[in-house]
């Protein structure tokens, strides 16, 4: 089977990982701070500051910003539940807004009409490794003087005009082994505002601004070294990664004509966390054809977050019609940089004959 993912590990970041076992310093520590600010020039920001996940970089983000109870937060409905729960566990509310077809990311038209009295922050996802539209979502943000939390967790290195994801408001990234590079586990918050960048600090660590002196309410959400020393030679690996995920999604959107292939705007910059397909009849048998060939295609994601039984359950009633329809129609084929020409060639093959 040819999987949807791999991570790629090769013989540095194990001599990294091992050098780390080796001196003593396992938590967080200088190596983590090191990875923290190869990353923040790696997103032209000022400050980087590493998480346990990216769900505690959302989190932890969220909070560095004050939003909780009675406080409305959108986002999109159609992404890894993460985005949502982030928001629900600070107690303020995700209000979902549809995407756009061609995107599959939030629609800045229709988020207007949801901006209440109560709303706080907008979280765009830049899912599948694309650039939401940010000149949208800043204009609004500012008009109505919101915070922005990106959801960067898919989208490594994306950027419109050479502005990187991550740098328009507070980015969030997870290094999860399915993404363009790993921790294992782990994330990153990027920001250029000091304030933010110290409280989501001290949130992460028990609000600890000294040892064993606690002035804020935090929790344990660090990195360890291990990570980080990974994280460090992932990174300077990522441009070539990306490169080649990109080369793979051109090859593909030439090879494939009966499936709706991904677009990209002049000027953005798609990092293809995802190589994702509309099929527009038919798309679970499709994938069970795929998976009888031997290509571990996937669907990123069947039920949009306000359909999920938690959400149901919470009184989430939202019809979000272009969302619904996206979770029947998507499919997501192999498109990492471990794939060799003949697996390539194997996919755009099978993917014509449905
Ligand atoms: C869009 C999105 N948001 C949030 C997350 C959460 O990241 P993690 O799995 O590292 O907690 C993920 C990754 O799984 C994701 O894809």
């Amino acid at each position: 089977m040819i999987p949807i993912s791999k991570p790629l590990i090769g013989n540095e970041e194990k001599e990294a990982v091992l050098a780390v076992l080796e001196s003593g310093r396992l938590a967080q520590g200088p190596k983590v701070q090191e990875f923290e600010e190869e990353f923040a020039r790696f997103c032209g920001v000022q400050h980087a500051i590493a998480t346990s996940s990216g769900t505690t970089a959302l989190l932890t983000a969220l909070l560095a910003h004050r939003i909780g109870l009675g406080d409305e937060v959108i986002t999109s409905p159609f992404t890894f539940v993460a985005s949502a729960n982030s928001i629900l566990f600070t107690g303020a509310r995700p209000i979902f807004v549809d995407i756009e077809e061609e995107s599959y990311n939030i629609d800045p038209a229709l988020i207007e009409s949801k901006v209440t009295s109560r709303t706080r922050a907008i979280m765009p996802v830049h899912l599948y490794g694309y650039p939401c539209n940010m000149d949208g979502i800043m204009d609004l943000a500012s008009t109505h003087n919101l915070v922005v939390i990106e959801d960067a967790c898919q989208a490594h290195g994306a950027a419109i005009r050479g502005q990187k994801v991550g740098s328009y408001g507070t980015g969030c990234f997870s290094f999860y082994p399915s993404k363009n590079m790993t921790t294992a586990e782990g994330g990153m918050i990027t920001t250029g505002d000091d304030k933010i960048a110290e409280r989501a600090r001290l949130i992460r660590n028990h609000g600890q601004s000294q040892l064993y002196h606690h002035v804020a309410p935090g929790y344990n959400f660090r990195m360890t070294e291990l990570q980080a020393a990974m994280g460090l030679v992932q990174l300077r690996k990522l441009p070539s990664w990306n490169r080649k995920r990109i080369e793979n999604a051109s090859y593909l959107t030439e090879r494939l004509s009966n499936v709706v292939t991904p677009r990209v705007k002049e000027g953005y910059e798609h990092v293809f966390h995802q190589y994702t397909v509309r099929v527009r009849h038919d798309r679970d048998g499709a994938l069970e054809k795929l998976a009888q060939a031997g290509i571990g295609a996937r669907v990123y994601y069947p039920l949009p977050v306000h359909q999920q039984p938690l959400y149901r359950e919470l009184g989430f009633d939202d019809s979000l019609p272009v969302a619904e329809r996206m979770s029947r129609e998507v499919l997501s084929l192999p498109v990492h940089p471990g794939l060799t020409p003949e697996e390539l060639d194997k996919i755009a093959s099978e993917v014509s004959k449905l």
